[in-house]
Protein backbone atom coordinates (compact mmCIF):
# COMPACT_ATOMS: atom_id res chain seq x y z
CA UNK A 1 0.00 0.00 0.00
CA UNK A 2 0.72 3.43 -0.59
CA UNK A 3 2.06 5.46 1.92
CA UNK A 4 -1.68 6.81 3.99
CA UNK A 5 -2.97 10.11 3.29
CA UNK A 6 -5.97 12.44 4.37
CA UNK A 7 -9.13 12.95 2.30
CA UNK A 8 -12.70 13.36 3.11
CA UNK A 9 -15.51 10.38 2.24
CA UNK A 10 -18.52 9.48 3.63
CA UNK A 11 -19.74 5.59 4.25
CA UNK A 12 -22.88 4.17 3.89
CA UNK A 13 -24.54 1.09 5.19
CA UNK A 14 -26.77 -0.30 3.05
CA UNK A 15 -28.57 -3.33 4.99
CA UNK A 16 -31.24 -5.32 2.09
CA UNK A 17 -33.21 -7.91 1.92
CA UNK A 18 -30.53 -10.29 1.06
CA UNK A 19 -27.25 -8.26 1.78
CA UNK A 20 -25.08 -5.72 3.72
CA UNK A 21 -23.03 -3.45 1.63
CA UNK A 22 -20.57 -0.64 3.22
CA UNK A 23 -19.98 1.78 0.40
CA UNK A 24 -17.68 4.24 1.06
CA UNK A 25 -18.17 7.21 -1.47
CA UNK A 26 -16.30 10.61 -2.68
CA UNK A 27 -17.88 13.80 -3.16
CA UNK A 28 -18.62 13.44 -6.61
CA UNK A 29 -20.47 9.71 -5.36
CA UNK A 30 -17.52 7.99 -6.66
CA UNK A 31 -17.29 4.67 -5.32
CA UNK A 32 -13.73 4.12 -3.46
CA UNK A 33 -14.07 1.12 -1.30
CA UNK A 34 -16.96 -1.35 -0.87
CA UNK A 35 -17.85 -4.77 0.60
CA UNK A 36 -20.68 -6.59 0.47
CA UNK A 37 -21.87 -9.84 2.47
CA UNK A 38 -24.78 -12.10 1.77
CA UNK A 39 -26.61 -13.38 5.01
CA UNK A 40 -28.68 -16.24 5.63
CA UNK A 41 -32.29 -16.22 4.77
CA UNK A 42 -34.56 -18.56 6.70
CA UNK A 43 -38.23 -19.58 5.74
CA UNK A 44 -39.41 -21.84 8.31
CA UNK A 45 -43.11 -22.28 6.81
CA UNK A 46 -44.41 -21.79 3.76
CA UNK A 47 -44.76 -17.82 3.89
CA UNK A 48 -42.29 -16.90 6.90
CA UNK A 49 -39.20 -15.56 6.10
CA UNK A 50 -36.97 -14.57 8.89
CA UNK A 51 -33.59 -13.51 9.83
CA UNK A 52 -31.25 -13.93 12.46
CA UNK A 53 -30.37 -10.35 13.97
CA UNK A 54 -27.15 -11.22 15.09
CA UNK A 55 -26.25 -12.65 11.10
CA UNK A 56 -27.46 -9.12 10.19
CA UNK A 57 -24.94 -7.18 12.66
CA UNK A 58 -22.31 -9.58 12.03
CA UNK A 59 -22.52 -8.77 8.03
CA UNK A 60 -22.49 -5.07 9.22
CA UNK A 61 -18.78 -5.76 11.09
CA UNK A 62 -17.99 -7.43 8.21
CA UNK A 63 -18.77 -5.00 5.30
CA UNK A 64 -17.48 -1.48 7.70
CA UNK A 65 -14.06 -3.95 7.69
CA UNK A 66 -14.09 -4.78 4.15
CA UNK A 67 -14.84 -1.54 2.78
CA UNK A 68 -11.99 0.31 5.16
CA UNK A 69 -9.60 -2.24 4.38
CA UNK A 70 -9.84 -2.00 0.71
CA UNK A 71 -9.45 1.76 1.33
CA UNK A 72 -6.20 1.68 3.08
CA UNK A 73 -4.90 -0.38 0.63
CA UNK A 74 -6.01 2.49 -1.89
CA UNK A 75 -3.44 4.76 0.61
CA UNK A 76 -6.14 6.19 2.39
CA UNK A 77 -6.33 7.08 5.97
CA UNK A 78 -9.20 5.63 7.92
CA UNK A 79 -10.24 8.96 9.61
CA UNK A 80 -11.30 10.02 5.72
CA UNK A 81 -14.58 8.51 6.66
CA UNK A 82 -16.11 11.68 8.19
CA UNK A 83 -19.79 10.41 8.53
CA UNK A 84 -22.10 6.89 8.33
CA UNK A 85 -25.37 7.14 6.66
CA UNK A 86 -27.32 3.95 7.33
CA UNK A 87 -30.28 2.65 5.04
CA UNK A 88 -32.07 -0.39 5.66
CA UNK A 89 -34.60 -3.05 4.47
CA UNK A 90 -38.35 -1.49 5.75
CA UNK A 91 -40.88 -2.47 8.24
CA UNK A 92 -39.01 -6.08 9.06
CA UNK A 93 -39.35 -6.70 13.33
CA UNK A 94 -36.94 -6.61 15.90
CA UNK A 95 -36.91 -7.16 19.65
CA UNK A 96 -34.52 -6.98 21.99
CA UNK A 97 -34.57 -7.27 25.92
CA UNK A 98 -33.78 -4.22 27.48
CA UNK A 99 -31.82 -5.35 29.86
CA UNK A 100 -29.42 -8.07 28.11
CA UNK A 101 -29.22 -6.02 24.70
CA UNK A 102 -29.95 -9.71 23.12
CA UNK A 103 -32.57 -10.37 20.16
CA UNK A 104 -35.74 -12.22 21.50
CA UNK A 105 -36.92 -13.95 18.91
CA UNK A 106 -36.18 -13.83 15.00
CA UNK A 107 -36.41 -10.66 12.98
CA UNK A 108 -40.14 -10.76 11.06
CA UNK A 109 -39.15 -9.93 7.47
CA UNK A 110 -41.07 -7.45 5.68
CA UNK A 111 -42.02 -9.85 2.45
CA UNK A 112 -43.41 -12.85 5.32
CA UNK A 113 -46.95 -13.00 5.49
CA UNK A 114 -47.80 -15.63 8.43
CA UNK A 115 -50.02 -12.70 9.61
CA UNK A 116 -52.85 -12.92 7.03
CA UNK A 117 -55.29 -14.69 9.45
CA UNK A 118 -54.73 -11.90 11.75
CA UNK A 119 -55.10 -9.45 9.47
CA UNK A 120 -58.47 -10.85 8.65
CA UNK A 121 -59.76 -10.68 11.95
CA UNK A 122 -58.65 -7.10 11.97
CA UNK A 123 -60.52 -6.15 9.05
CA UNK A 124 -63.52 -8.28 10.48
CA UNK A 125 -63.43 -5.89 13.72
CA UNK A 126 -63.29 -2.62 12.13
CA UNK A 127 -66.00 -3.69 9.90
CA UNK A 128 -68.24 -3.88 12.52
CA UNK A 129 -67.50 -0.43 13.74
CA UNK A 130 -67.54 3.10 12.77
CA UNK A 131 -64.54 4.93 13.13
CA UNK A 132 -64.14 8.41 14.14
CA UNK A 133 -61.29 10.46 13.36
CA UNK A 134 -60.57 13.77 15.71
CA UNK A 135 -59.21 16.63 15.26
CA UNK A 136 -56.43 18.20 12.66
CA UNK A 137 -53.97 15.17 13.48
CA UNK A 138 -56.16 12.85 12.75
CA UNK A 139 -56.33 11.07 16.10
CA UNK A 140 -58.32 7.73 15.19
CA UNK A 141 -60.61 6.84 17.52
CA UNK A 142 -62.32 3.38 17.88
CA UNK A 143 -65.54 3.57 19.17
CA UNK A 144 -66.61 0.22 21.01
CA UNK A 145 -63.29 -1.42 20.94
CA UNK A 146 -61.19 0.81 23.03
CA UNK A 147 -61.03 3.74 25.48
CA UNK A 148 -58.87 6.65 24.17
CA UNK A 149 -58.45 9.62 26.49
CA UNK A 150 -59.27 12.63 24.14
CA UNK A 151 -56.70 15.06 25.77
CA UNK A 152 -54.11 12.28 24.81
CA UNK A 153 -54.62 11.62 21.75
CA UNK A 154 -51.03 11.96 19.73
CA UNK A 155 -50.61 15.48 20.85
CA UNK A 156 -54.06 16.32 19.72
CA UNK A 157 -55.20 20.07 19.49
CA UNK A 158 -58.28 20.08 22.40
CA UNK A 159 -62.06 20.71 22.34
CA UNK A 160 -61.93 23.72 20.05
CA UNK A 161 -61.66 23.25 16.06
CA UNK A 162 -61.16 19.73 16.27
CA UNK A 163 -63.30 18.40 13.35
CA UNK A 164 -64.50 14.67 13.55
CA UNK A 165 -64.75 12.68 10.71
CA UNK A 166 -66.39 9.07 10.57
CA UNK A 167 -64.88 6.60 8.48
CA UNK A 168 -65.84 3.15 7.68
CA UNK A 169 -63.40 0.08 8.98
CA UNK A 170 -60.11 -0.15 7.58
CA UNK A 171 -60.67 3.40 5.60
CA UNK A 172 -59.72 4.94 8.73
CA UNK A 173 -56.74 3.33 9.39
CA UNK A 174 -55.71 4.56 5.60
CA UNK A 175 -56.42 8.06 6.41
CA UNK A 176 -54.50 7.81 9.94
CA UNK A 177 -51.21 6.35 8.21
CA UNK A 178 -51.51 5.94 4.91
CA UNK A 179 -50.90 2.17 4.78
CA UNK A 180 -53.49 0.00 4.34
CA UNK A 181 -53.83 -2.67 6.73
CA UNK A 182 -51.75 -5.43 5.79
CA UNK A 183 -49.08 -8.21 7.03
CA UNK A 184 -46.52 -5.73 5.22
CA UNK A 185 -46.58 -3.38 8.09
CA UNK A 186 -44.58 -4.11 11.71
CA UNK A 187 -47.46 -3.58 14.06
CA UNK A 188 -49.40 -7.03 13.01
CA UNK A 189 -45.46 -9.14 13.05
CA UNK A 190 -45.09 -7.30 16.47
CA UNK A 191 -48.13 -8.61 17.83
CA UNK A 192 -47.40 -11.93 16.69
CA UNK A 193 -44.11 -12.38 18.18
CA UNK A 194 -45.80 -11.39 21.63
CA UNK A 195 -48.88 -13.81 21.41
CA UNK A 196 -46.25 -16.72 19.73
CA UNK A 197 -43.71 -16.27 22.63
CA UNK A 198 -44.59 -16.45 26.52
CA UNK A 199 -41.23 -15.04 27.39
CA UNK A 200 -41.77 -12.15 25.27
CA UNK A 201 -45.27 -11.54 26.43
CA UNK A 202 -44.09 -11.48 30.16
CA UNK A 203 -41.10 -9.17 28.98
CA UNK A 204 -43.95 -6.78 26.83
CA UNK A 205 -46.03 -6.71 30.69
CA UNK A 206 -42.56 -5.63 32.50
CA UNK A 207 -41.73 -2.73 30.56
CA UNK A 208 -38.81 -4.71 29.72
CA UNK A 209 -38.83 -4.73 25.63
CA UNK A 210 -37.52 -3.00 22.74
CA UNK A 211 -38.80 -2.75 19.74
CA UNK A 212 -37.41 -1.78 16.72
CA UNK A 213 -36.62 -2.07 12.39
CA UNK A 214 -33.56 -2.80 10.90
CA UNK A 215 -32.31 1.16 11.63
CA UNK A 216 -32.80 0.82 15.25
CA UNK A 217 -30.88 -2.17 15.46
CA UNK A 218 -28.26 -1.05 13.78
CA UNK A 219 -28.09 2.18 15.78
CA UNK A 220 -28.40 0.70 19.28
CA UNK A 221 -25.32 -1.84 18.31
CA UNK A 222 -23.00 0.32 17.15
CA UNK A 223 -23.05 3.12 19.66
CA UNK A 224 -23.03 0.76 22.35
CA UNK A 225 -25.65 -1.88 22.98
CA UNK A 226 -26.38 -2.08 26.06
CA UNK A 227 -23.89 0.43 27.19
CA UNK A 228 -25.45 3.16 26.51
CA UNK A 229 -26.61 2.24 23.09
CA UNK A 230 -29.13 4.75 21.41
CA UNK A 231 -32.80 3.43 20.68
CA UNK A 232 -33.76 5.58 17.60
CA UNK A 233 -35.87 5.10 13.92
CA UNK A 234 -36.12 7.94 11.28
CA UNK A 235 -39.29 8.78 10.21
CA UNK A 236 -39.10 7.46 7.04
CA UNK A 237 -39.14 3.80 8.89
CA UNK A 238 -41.32 4.96 11.79
CA UNK A 239 -44.03 5.58 9.09
CA UNK A 240 -44.13 2.21 8.34
CA UNK A 241 -44.44 0.24 11.37
CA UNK A 242 -48.86 1.52 11.33
CA UNK A 243 -48.62 2.54 14.66
CA UNK A 244 -47.69 6.13 13.92
CA UNK A 245 -49.86 8.97 12.35
CA UNK A 246 -48.60 10.13 8.76
CA UNK A 247 -49.11 14.27 9.39
CA UNK A 248 -48.07 14.04 13.25
CA UNK A 249 -45.18 10.99 13.03
CA UNK A 250 -45.80 10.81 15.68
CA UNK A 251 -46.77 7.37 17.66
CA UNK A 252 -50.58 7.13 17.99
CA UNK A 253 -51.96 5.68 21.40
CA UNK A 254 -55.24 4.75 19.89
CA UNK A 255 -53.43 2.45 17.50
CA UNK A 256 -51.11 1.32 20.16
CA UNK A 257 -54.33 0.56 22.08
CA UNK A 258 -56.01 -0.96 19.08
CA UNK A 259 -52.87 -3.70 18.87
CA UNK A 260 -52.02 -3.98 22.48
CA UNK A 261 -48.80 -2.44 22.14
CA UNK A 262 -46.89 -1.16 25.27
CA UNK A 263 -45.31 2.59 24.54
CA UNK A 264 -42.77 1.67 26.46
CA UNK A 265 -40.68 -0.62 23.68
CA UNK A 266 -40.55 2.26 21.12
CA UNK A 267 -37.78 3.87 19.92
CA UNK A 268 -37.72 8.24 19.97
CA UNK A 269 -38.76 9.03 16.28
CA UNK A 270 -35.71 11.41 14.78
CA UNK A 271 -34.77 13.25 11.50
CA UNK A 272 -33.60 11.61 8.53
CA UNK A 273 -30.45 13.71 8.61
CA UNK A 274 -29.03 14.60 11.89
CA UNK A 275 -26.09 13.60 13.71
CA UNK A 276 -27.79 11.04 16.42
CA UNK A 277 -24.32 9.92 18.10
CA UNK A 278 -20.98 8.32 17.42
CA UNK A 279 -19.54 4.41 16.50
CA UNK A 280 -18.62 2.52 19.94
CA UNK A 281 -16.30 0.82 18.41
CA UNK A 282 -14.11 -0.97 15.49
CA UNK A 283 -12.53 0.58 12.26
CA UNK A 284 -14.66 3.25 12.22
CA UNK A 285 -14.82 4.06 16.12
CA UNK A 286 -15.60 7.73 16.99
CA UNK A 287 -17.12 8.51 13.35
CA UNK A 288 -20.60 10.29 13.84
CA UNK A 289 -23.97 8.37 12.97
CA UNK A 290 -25.81 11.51 10.46
CA UNK A 291 -28.32 10.20 8.36
CA UNK A 292 -30.89 7.18 8.58
CA UNK A 293 -33.59 6.59 5.89
CA UNK A 294 -35.36 3.93 5.01
CA UNK A 295 -33.93 2.19 1.76
CA UNK A 296 -36.72 2.60 -0.93
CA UNK A 297 -36.73 6.27 0.50
CA UNK A 298 -32.93 6.38 0.22
CA UNK A 299 -32.89 5.00 -3.39
CA UNK A 300 -35.29 8.41 -3.93
CA UNK A 301 -32.86 10.94 -2.52
CA UNK A 302 -29.69 9.14 -4.18
CA UNK A 303 -31.65 9.58 -7.68
CA UNK A 304 -31.88 13.18 -6.40
CA UNK A 305 -35.66 13.12 -7.11
CA UNK A 306 -35.93 15.68 -4.53
CA UNK A 307 -38.52 18.03 -6.48
CA UNK A 308 -42.23 17.20 -6.79
CA UNK A 309 -42.87 15.08 -9.58
CA UNK A 310 -40.27 13.55 -9.27
CA UNK A 311 -40.52 9.32 -9.75
CA UNK A 312 -37.86 6.38 -9.25
CA UNK A 313 -38.19 2.54 -9.35
CA UNK A 314 -35.58 0.41 -7.49
CA UNK A 315 -35.58 -3.51 -8.54
CA UNK A 316 -34.09 -5.19 -5.48
CA UNK A 317 -35.44 -8.05 -4.11
CA UNK A 318 -38.97 -6.42 -4.44
CA UNK A 319 -39.56 -3.00 -6.66
CA UNK A 320 -40.71 -0.18 -5.30
CA UNK A 321 -41.81 2.95 -7.32
CA UNK A 322 -41.62 6.39 -5.32
CA UNK A 323 -42.76 9.56 -6.28
CA UNK A 324 -42.09 12.77 -4.59
CA UNK A 325 -45.22 14.88 -3.58
CA UNK A 326 -43.19 17.51 -1.20
CA UNK A 327 -44.65 18.91 2.05
CA UNK A 328 -47.71 17.71 2.18
CA UNK A 329 -49.28 13.77 1.93
CA UNK A 330 -51.43 13.07 -0.98
CA UNK A 331 -53.60 10.53 -0.35
CA UNK A 332 -53.91 7.59 -2.94
CA UNK A 333 -57.25 6.31 -4.01
CA UNK A 334 -55.57 4.30 -6.49
CA UNK A 335 -54.14 1.28 -3.81
CA UNK A 336 -50.76 3.41 -2.82
CA UNK A 337 -49.05 4.25 -0.05
CA UNK A 338 -48.33 8.20 1.48
CA UNK A 339 -45.35 7.99 3.14
CA UNK A 340 -42.75 9.92 4.18
CA UNK A 341 -39.84 9.87 2.45
CA UNK A 342 -37.20 12.31 4.43
CA UNK A 343 -36.74 14.51 6.73
CA UNK A 344 -34.02 16.81 6.35
CA UNK A 345 -33.19 17.75 9.79
CA UNK A 346 -35.18 17.99 13.08
CA UNK A 347 -36.30 20.89 11.98
CA UNK A 348 -37.34 20.74 8.52
CA UNK A 349 -40.54 19.65 7.36
CA UNK A 350 -40.79 16.22 6.19
CA UNK A 351 -41.12 15.42 2.89
CA UNK A 352 -43.63 13.06 1.10
CA UNK A 353 -44.19 9.92 -1.74
CA UNK A 354 -47.00 8.26 -3.09
CA UNK A 355 -45.47 4.68 -3.03
CA UNK A 356 -46.32 1.48 -4.92
CA UNK A 357 -44.52 -1.42 -3.66
CA UNK A 358 -44.28 -4.92 -5.34
CA UNK A 359 -43.38 -7.61 -3.10
CA UNK A 360 -41.60 -9.81 -5.95
CA UNK A 361 -39.25 -8.33 -8.34
CA UNK A 362 -35.55 -9.46 -8.21
CA UNK A 363 -37.01 -12.35 -5.67
CA UNK A 364 -38.46 -14.16 -8.74
CA UNK A 365 -34.95 -14.20 -10.65
CA UNK A 366 -33.15 -15.60 -7.51
CA UNK A 367 -36.26 -18.60 -7.49
CA UNK A 368 -35.76 -19.42 -10.87
CA UNK A 369 -31.87 -20.18 -10.08
CA UNK A 370 -32.14 -22.11 -7.00
CA UNK A 371 -35.75 -23.53 -6.87
CA UNK A 372 -36.84 -24.36 -10.44
CA UNK A 373 -32.85 -24.33 -11.80
CA UNK A 374 -34.18 -23.16 -15.03
CA UNK A 375 -30.87 -20.85 -14.74
CA UNK A 376 -27.67 -21.03 -13.46
CA UNK A 377 -26.76 -17.52 -12.62
CA UNK A 378 -28.49 -14.50 -12.54
CA UNK A 379 -27.57 -12.89 -15.64
CA UNK A 380 -28.48 -16.33 -17.61
CA UNK A 381 -31.71 -14.24 -17.78
CA UNK A 382 -30.00 -12.02 -20.75
CA UNK A 383 -29.19 -14.95 -23.24
CA UNK A 384 -32.65 -16.55 -22.58
CA UNK A 385 -34.52 -13.90 -23.20
CA UNK A 386 -32.98 -12.86 -26.43
CA UNK A 387 -33.75 -16.06 -27.83
CA UNK A 388 -37.27 -15.50 -27.79
CA UNK A 389 -39.28 -12.43 -28.70
CA UNK A 390 -42.27 -12.71 -26.94
CA UNK A 391 -43.23 -15.18 -24.03
CA UNK A 392 -45.39 -17.17 -26.44
CA UNK A 393 -48.81 -16.30 -24.27
CA UNK A 394 -47.35 -17.23 -20.97
CA UNK A 395 -48.19 -14.61 -17.85
CA UNK A 396 -46.85 -15.25 -14.35
CA UNK A 397 -48.56 -13.85 -11.86
CA UNK A 398 -45.50 -13.81 -9.00
CA UNK A 399 -47.72 -13.64 -6.22
CA UNK A 400 -45.26 -15.80 -3.90
CA UNK A 401 -46.82 -14.32 -0.46
CA UNK A 402 -49.91 -12.20 -2.17
CA UNK A 403 -49.83 -9.32 -3.76
CA UNK A 404 -48.86 -5.76 -2.46
CA UNK A 405 -49.52 -2.35 -4.62
CA UNK A 406 -51.95 -1.46 -6.21
CA UNK A 407 -53.88 -5.26 -5.54
CA UNK A 408 -53.49 -5.71 -1.93
CA UNK A 409 -54.88 -9.04 -2.01
CA UNK A 410 -52.61 -11.78 1.16
CA UNK A 411 -54.45 -14.53 -0.31
CA UNK A 412 -53.02 -14.26 -4.10
CA UNK A 413 -51.85 -17.28 -5.18
CA UNK A 414 -48.68 -17.61 -7.56
CA UNK A 415 -49.95 -18.37 -11.11
CA UNK A 416 -48.16 -19.16 -14.56
CA UNK A 417 -50.89 -19.38 -17.31
CA UNK A 418 -51.05 -20.02 -21.40
CA UNK A 419 -48.45 -22.74 -21.12
CA UNK A 420 -48.84 -24.80 -24.01
CA UNK A 421 -46.52 -27.71 -25.64
CA UNK A 422 -45.12 -24.90 -27.95
CA UNK A 423 -43.23 -23.05 -24.34
CA UNK A 424 -39.74 -23.19 -23.58
CA UNK A 425 -37.94 -22.01 -20.94
CA UNK A 426 -36.87 -18.92 -22.17
CA UNK A 427 -40.68 -17.89 -22.55
CA UNK A 428 -40.65 -18.80 -18.72
CA UNK A 429 -37.85 -16.81 -18.37
CA UNK A 430 -39.06 -13.74 -20.24
CA UNK A 431 -42.69 -13.78 -18.56
CA UNK A 432 -40.69 -13.83 -14.80
CA UNK A 433 -39.40 -9.88 -15.84
CA UNK A 434 -42.35 -9.11 -17.62
CA UNK A 435 -44.69 -9.94 -14.60
CA UNK A 436 -41.94 -7.30 -12.92
CA UNK A 437 -42.88 -4.63 -15.82
CA UNK A 438 -46.73 -5.38 -15.64
CA UNK A 439 -46.76 -4.70 -12.02
CA UNK A 440 -44.69 -1.45 -12.14
CA UNK A 441 -47.32 -0.16 -15.01
CA UNK A 442 -49.44 -0.61 -12.76
CA UNK A 443 -48.37 1.12 -10.18
CA UNK A 444 -47.47 3.92 -12.64
CA UNK A 445 -51.08 4.48 -13.61
CA UNK A 446 -52.25 4.66 -9.95
CA UNK A 447 -49.70 7.20 -9.24
CA UNK A 448 -50.90 8.52 -12.94
CA UNK A 449 -54.61 9.00 -11.45
CA UNK A 450 -53.70 10.09 -7.78
CA UNK A 451 -51.71 12.37 -9.04
CA UNK A 452 -53.19 13.93 -12.31
CA UNK A 453 -49.51 14.17 -13.55
CA UNK A 454 -48.63 12.05 -16.55
CA UNK A 455 -44.84 10.50 -15.71
CA UNK A 456 -42.55 10.86 -18.62
CA UNK A 457 -39.85 9.26 -17.31
CA UNK A 458 -38.56 7.14 -14.80
CA UNK A 459 -35.25 6.60 -13.41
CA UNK A 460 -34.20 2.91 -12.09
CA UNK A 461 -31.98 1.48 -10.40
CA UNK A 462 -31.37 -1.87 -8.11
CA UNK A 463 -29.93 -5.21 -9.43
CA UNK A 464 -32.21 -6.33 -11.99
CA UNK A 465 -31.46 -2.76 -13.78
CA UNK A 466 -28.20 -4.55 -14.84
CA UNK A 467 -30.26 -6.18 -17.61
CA UNK A 468 -30.62 -4.34 -20.62
CA UNK A 469 -33.54 -6.65 -21.66
CA UNK A 470 -35.46 -6.08 -18.56
CA UNK A 471 -34.92 -2.44 -18.76
CA UNK A 472 -36.04 -2.73 -22.72
CA UNK A 473 -39.01 -4.93 -21.85
CA UNK A 474 -40.10 -2.22 -18.63
CA UNK A 475 -39.70 0.37 -21.67
CA UNK A 476 -42.61 -1.33 -23.90
CA UNK A 477 -44.96 -2.59 -21.38
CA UNK A 478 -44.88 0.41 -19.57
CA UNK A 479 -44.95 2.38 -22.24
CA UNK A 480 -42.70 5.48 -20.80
CA UNK A 481 -38.81 6.07 -21.46
CA UNK A 482 -36.41 4.99 -18.63
CA UNK A 483 -33.19 6.82 -17.50
CA UNK A 484 -30.63 4.54 -15.92
CA UNK A 485 -27.73 6.12 -13.83
CA UNK A 486 -24.25 4.68 -14.39
CA UNK A 487 -23.98 4.76 -10.90
CA UNK A 488 -26.43 2.58 -9.42
CA UNK A 489 -25.58 2.15 -5.79
CA UNK A 490 -28.65 4.66 -5.19
CA UNK A 491 -29.86 3.21 -1.79
CA UNK A 492 -26.12 3.46 -0.24
CA UNK A 493 -25.87 7.09 -2.11
CA UNK A 494 -29.28 8.44 -0.24
CA UNK A 495 -28.01 7.77 3.61
CA UNK A 496 -24.84 9.37 2.37
CA UNK A 497 -26.37 11.96 1.11
CA UNK A 498 -28.46 12.63 3.99
CA UNK A 499 -25.06 12.32 6.47
CA UNK A 500 -23.08 14.38 4.52
CA UNK A 501 -25.78 17.23 4.59
CA UNK A 502 -26.00 16.89 8.25
CA UNK A 503 -22.88 17.45 8.94
CA UNK A 504 -22.35 20.43 6.10
CA UNK A 505 -19.33 17.66 3.93
CA UNK A 506 -18.86 18.74 0.54
CA UNK A 507 -21.46 21.98 0.76
CA UNK A 508 -24.07 19.05 0.21
CA UNK A 509 -27.40 20.26 1.74
CA UNK A 510 -30.45 18.11 1.18
CA UNK A 511 -32.88 20.72 1.01
CA UNK A 512 -31.09 22.72 -1.80
CA UNK A 513 -30.39 20.14 -4.97
CA UNK A 514 -28.38 22.79 -6.43
CA UNK A 515 -25.16 21.97 -4.13
CA UNK A 516 -25.62 17.88 -5.25
CA UNK A 517 -25.15 19.06 -8.94
CA UNK A 518 -21.91 17.01 -9.60
CA UNK A 519 -23.01 14.35 -7.11
CA UNK A 520 -23.39 11.27 -9.52
CA UNK A 521 -23.73 13.54 -12.46
CA UNK A 522 -22.21 11.01 -15.29
CA UNK A 523 -24.90 10.96 -18.47
CA UNK A 524 -27.48 8.30 -17.97
CA UNK A 525 -28.62 5.33 -19.65
CA UNK A 526 -31.68 5.28 -21.98
CA UNK A 527 -34.30 3.21 -22.63
CA UNK A 528 -37.38 3.78 -25.07
CA UNK A 529 -40.80 2.06 -25.16
CA UNK A 530 -40.20 -0.14 -28.99
CA UNK A 531 -43.29 -2.24 -28.87
CA UNK A 532 -46.48 -0.99 -31.29
CA UNK A 533 -48.59 0.53 -29.08
CA UNK A 534 -51.42 -2.01 -29.90
CA UNK A 535 -49.24 -4.71 -28.75
CA UNK A 536 -48.55 -3.33 -25.48
CA UNK A 537 -52.52 -3.06 -25.18
CA UNK A 538 -53.03 -6.05 -26.05
CA UNK A 539 -50.39 -7.47 -23.69
CA UNK A 540 -51.71 -5.53 -20.74
CA UNK A 541 -55.43 -6.58 -21.38
CA UNK A 542 -53.79 -10.34 -20.95
CA UNK A 543 -51.71 -9.05 -17.50
CA UNK A 544 -55.25 -7.84 -15.99
CA UNK A 545 -57.39 -11.39 -17.17
CA UNK A 546 -54.45 -13.06 -15.26
CA UNK A 547 -54.19 -10.97 -12.22
CA UNK A 548 -57.86 -11.63 -11.31
CA UNK A 549 -57.55 -15.63 -11.70
CA UNK A 550 -54.70 -15.26 -8.50
CA UNK A 551 -56.95 -13.19 -7.05
CA UNK A 552 -58.19 -14.52 -3.30
CA UNK A 553 -56.88 -17.82 -4.53
CA UNK A 554 -55.43 -18.99 -0.67
CA UNK A 555 -58.83 -18.01 0.55
O1 LIG B 1 -40.20 -2.45 2.11
C1 LIG B 1 -39.21 -3.43 1.92
C2 LIG B 1 -37.99 -2.84 1.25
O2 LIG B 1 -37.46 -1.84 2.03
C3 LIG B 1 -36.99 -3.94 0.90
O3 LIG B 1 -36.06 -3.48 0.00
O4 LIG B 1 -34.13 -3.57 -1.51
O5 LIG B 1 -34.23 -5.13 0.38
O6 LIG B 1 -35.78 -5.40 -1.58
P1 LIG B 1 -34.98 -4.47 -0.72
Amino acid sequence: ASPSHKAEFIGALDVGTTSTRFIIFDQFANIVSSYQVEFTQHYPEPGWHEHDPIDLLESVYDCIEGAVEEMEDLGYDRESVKALGITNQRETTLLWNKETGSPMCNAIVWDDSRTASEIHRYQRLLDDVGIEIIGSDLELKLEGLIEVDDDKGGGGSGGEGRKKKFLKGTQGIKELTGLPLSTYFSAVKLRWMIDAHPSIKKAHEEDKLCFGTVDSWLVYNLTGGIENGLHIQDVSNACRTLLTTLQTISWSPSLLAFFGLKESMLPEIRSSSEVYGTIFEGPLEGVPIAGIVGDQQAALVGQKCLAVGEAKATYGTGAFVLFNTGDEPIRSKHGLISTVAFQAGPNSKPVYALEGSVAVAGASIKWLRDQMHLIHKSSDVDDLVSQVSDTGGVYFVTAFAGLLAPYWDTEAGGLLIGISSYTTKAHIVRATLEAIAYQTRAILEAMRADSDTPLKKLRVDGGVTNSDHAMQIQADIGGFNIERPVMRESTALGSALLAGSAIGLFGWDISKPETLRKVNARAMGKFEPKLPEDQRERKWKGWKRAVERSKKWRQ
